[in-house]
């Protein structure tokens, strides 16, 4: 049996546990979490432990990333189910700040971020970067990891959090790790328990639609017209587009025809009421040949 996993709720009860492991000389990993922990999370642990001799999980539904008409009440939330799940990977402590010790009365700081956050989801959800920026700055500050693991899942929120690390010169290294997918593709995500049947059923066609938009820029082919296909098939499917474009991997800026830099392919788009991000990478090699 795995033993349970110490959940710290005060800041002066973090800070003791980290300190002391500091003293010992240990390294320590921090995954940012929102909770209701599947799959893809616990890789991000799996990873955290291998790389730091301690793995520490933050569970925090951050309300400065959702907007008023956001799913922030409804966002799934099973601490039990969490704490269970973290046990059995050798987590060594959960951080699981309440609202008022991460906002106490009179917080009034907020990073802004811009370049990578600049167009994308900010175009649709305007507040959402910021909210997220300002949380992991609290998370890094309050944890002090040496590395803090992201999933390329959330490729953008990524590249946001890498540059906020650079820009800030924040004493940390940002770790991504690739997504990990249902067995028919689909981006394992905690608001896939919204879908219908019917929705879920649709729902791979994301990953159909972002890998042929990948494969056609590998080849240099005509990417404006993999585009318009992706968005007609995602259409039939049932899917409201929000964006599908191709980016420069690391700056996300639109990318000139026939760039030799690395691109990512990224599209979010709303099943009825859910909205889906997902993305993948565009391969190099394919690309440099003439
Ligand atoms: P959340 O959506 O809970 O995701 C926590 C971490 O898990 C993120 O780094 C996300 O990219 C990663 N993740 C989610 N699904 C994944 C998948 N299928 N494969 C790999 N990694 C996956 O992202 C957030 O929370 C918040 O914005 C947060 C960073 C915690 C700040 O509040």
């Amino acid at each position: 049996m795995s033993s349970a996993v110490p959940v710290i709720r005060s800041l002066s009860g973090l800070r003791v546990q980290v300190k002391a492991w500091r003293g010992a000389t240990e390294t320590v990993a921090l995954v940012p979490t929102m909770g209701a922990l599947h799959e893809g999370h616990l890789e991000l642990v799996r990873l955290a432990k291998a790389r730091c001799r301690r793995a520490v999980v933050s569970i925090f539904v951050n309300p400065a990333q959702f907007a008023p008409h956001e799913d922030f009440d409804r966002y799934p939330r099973d601490e039990a189910g969490d704490l269970a799940k973290l046990a059995r990977l050798g987590c060594d402590l959960v951080w699981a700040p309440d609202r008022s010790v991460m906002y106490p009365d009179g917080f009034a700081t907020r990073i802004v971020p811009a370049g990578a956050a600049d167009g994308l989801e900010s175009d649709f959800r305007p507040h959402f970067f910021g909210g997220v920026a300002t949380v992991c700055c609290k998370l890094f500050t309050q944890v002090a990891p040496d590395i803090a693991v992201f999933g390329e899942k959330d490729y953008q929120q990524l590249r946001v959090v890498t540059q906020l690390a650079r820009d800030l010169d924040l004493p940390l290294e940002i770790v991504g790790l690739p997504t990990v997918r249902e067995a028919d593709g689909l981006a394992m995500s905690s608001r896939n328990a919204y879908l219908s049947p019917d929705e879920r059923k649709a729902a791979p066609m994301l990953i159909r639609v972002i890998t042929d938009v990948a494969d056609a820029a590998a080849k240099n082919a005509d990417v404006a017209a993999a585009i318009a296909e992706g968005k007609a098939a995602l259409a039939a499917a049932g899917f409201r587009v929000d964006y599908l474009e191709v980016r420069d991997a690391e700056t996300l800026q639109p990318v000139a025809p026939g760039t030799q830099r690395p691109l990512r392919v990224l599209v979010a788009a709303w099943l009825g009421k859910t909205r889906l991000i997902d993305n993948v990478g565009v391969a190099a090699a394919a690309r440099a040949r003439p």
